[in-house]
């Protein structure tokens, strides 16, 4: 039967040789199954609601399909990518009639709507890694809004600051990773079925409807960039990169303070070392901030494939989609983790309260009192440098005030206020801006963090719901053709 199928015969005229297993994408491609089932499945059914192929043709090929789904991925017959192979699992089973299923269409805009149809899914996945994290944060923030810790900046001792807002720092980025995910997703779900090559097809296609079937959004319209674009991937890859980057920066703070004692990580999170019996490190964390490499590597991998590639669409492509689902995985797992590690670790707090003022990290606080009490800022700054020079208490400010301003302190501020600016929690309590460290304005922030986050976990929940109903919507259409 093979000789009066052409497509087999030039497959394996073109194919069969020493590039082979150079040419296939097959190993790749098991991420894609399912969604090329779905795809050619929704094409088929547009096809017989089109009058292109016949009701008991489409029957015929939705019928070998639920075949070649049943044998599995492994079962498949050889093919150069997944889409030859499911064709050809198709044609076997029914003969050459199988061959209709590939009207109107072409590898180059299948192969783009599978990978979206699966990026779909991949990202709801991602989306809940952040929901999940940012759960975690929002949790642990709500105990340790009073927890005093050091903040930093170039790593040195800066102003006292409290766990919870520290947490929240984080939480911010992440739910801006939310916000880019959902953006990212409302492009990825559109549909370049129908698309054909690159150039259309003079068959009466519906290309709504495949979208529809398929629950896409939209039609991706003009053939040409929706068989060639892969942005869509640059930006999912994007997105995640920066979530890596805010991960990694995460993970580096908790290894340093796991190394000062301020936070335990759980045995969970903890590894030891195969000599050193006392050793507990926090291995999964360095795992973490590594994965900014993979994304990063993804990223620029990705973008090196795609750049200079002309119109339309060129087998290049085929090694742009692995990045996607290598980096999708990689920082989905590294999400979970930090999301696991955080809400595990056991602040210390009076490590903490110690570290918290170290440093003279009141400084700021002080010569914010004295600019409260009418002293210009920079003159403020001068006096506490100067103290800082010789001590960090009551007695070095009075001594450099003598020295910047001719006079003792309490010509200008009462000795209490500066012993409060002094003290680390009185220091933080003070500091009540909008989104500052001082409890009330962090339980201002947690109330709003807790608004956004149901909202977000509202819409991917909406979004998880419409997959899986357009799914069923398209078996439930398959199954009409029984
Ligand atoms: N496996 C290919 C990919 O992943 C799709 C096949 C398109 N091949 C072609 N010769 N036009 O991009």
């Amino acid at each position: 039967m093979d000789g009066e199928s052409g497509d087999v015969v030039r497959r394996e005229r073109f194919s069969g040789g020493p590039a082979r297993g150079f040419l296939s994408s097959m190993g790749a491609d098991k991420r894609i199954f399912e969604a090329d089932l779905a795809v050619d499945r929704a094409h088929v059914v547009m096809l017989a609601e089109q009058g292109i192929v016949s009701e008991e043709e489409a029957d015929e090929i939705l019928g070998a399909l639920s075949e070649v789904e049943a044998a599995g991925y492994d079962a498949l017959p050889d093919g150069e990518d997944v889409h030859a192979a499911i064709e050809t699992g198709v044609i076997d089973s029914i003969g050459p009639v199988g061959g209709k299923m590939h009207t109107a269409r072409s590898r180059n805009d299948e192969v783009v709507t599978c990978i979206r149809y699966r990026l779909r899914e991949d990202l709801v996945e991602a989306l809940e890694a952040t929901l999940a994290f940012r759960e975690a944060l929002v949790e642990a923030a709500g105990e340790h809004t009073e927890t005093l810790m050091p903040g930093y900046t170039h790593l040195q001792p800066a102003q006292p600051t409290t766990v919870a807002h520290w947490l929240l720092s984080y939480e911010g980025a992440v739910a801006r990773d939310t916000e880019r995910l959902l953006d990212a997703y409302s492009r990825v779900n559109r549909c370049p079925l129908g698309a054909a090559a690159f150039a259309g097809t003079p068959f009466d296609i519906d290309r709504e409807r495949t979208a529809e079937l398929l629950g896409f959004e939209s039609v991706l319209e003009n053939s040409m960039d929706a068989s060639s674009t892969r942005d869509f991937l640059v930006e999912v890859i994007g997105t995640l990169a920066t979530l890596a980057t805010t991960l990694s920066g995460m993970a580096e703070d908790l290894i340093i303070f796991a190394n000062r004692g301020y936070v335990e990580l759980s045995d969970d999170y903890a590894s030891t070392s195969s000599i050193m019996p006392q050793k507990k490190n926090p291995d999964t964390l360095e795992l973490v901030r590594a994965t900014a490499g993979d994304a990063s590597s993804g990223l620029s991998g990705l973008l090196t494939t795609l750049k200079g590639l002309p119109r339309a669409y060129n087998r290049d492509l085929q090694r742009a989609t692995p990045y996607a689902w290598e980096t999708v995985d990689a920082v989905c797992e590294a999400t979970t983790v930090a999301a696991g590690a955080v809400a595990t670790a056991g602040w210390n707090e009076g490590i903490l309260r110690e570290a918290a003022g170290e440093g003279f990290s009141t400084a700021t606080g002080v010569a914010d009192a004295l600019a409260m009490a009418g002293l210009p800022f920079r003159t403020a700054h001068e006096l506490v440098a100067l103290a800082a020079e010789s001590g960090s208490d009551y007695a070095a400010l009075d001594a450099a005030s003598e020295e910047v301003l001719g006079e003792p302190l309490t010509e200008h501020v009462p000795r209490e206020a500066i012993e409060a600016a002094l003290d680390p929690a009185e220091s933080v309590a003070s500091r009540d801006s909008q989104g500052g460290p001082a409890p009330g304005a962090v339980e201002g922030t947690l109330t709003a963090t807790r608004a956004a986050l149901a909202a977000d976990e509202t819409a991917v929940d909406g979004i998880r719901k419409a997959l899986d109903a357009a799914a069923n919507d398209l078996n439930e259409e398959v199954r009409s053709y029984d």
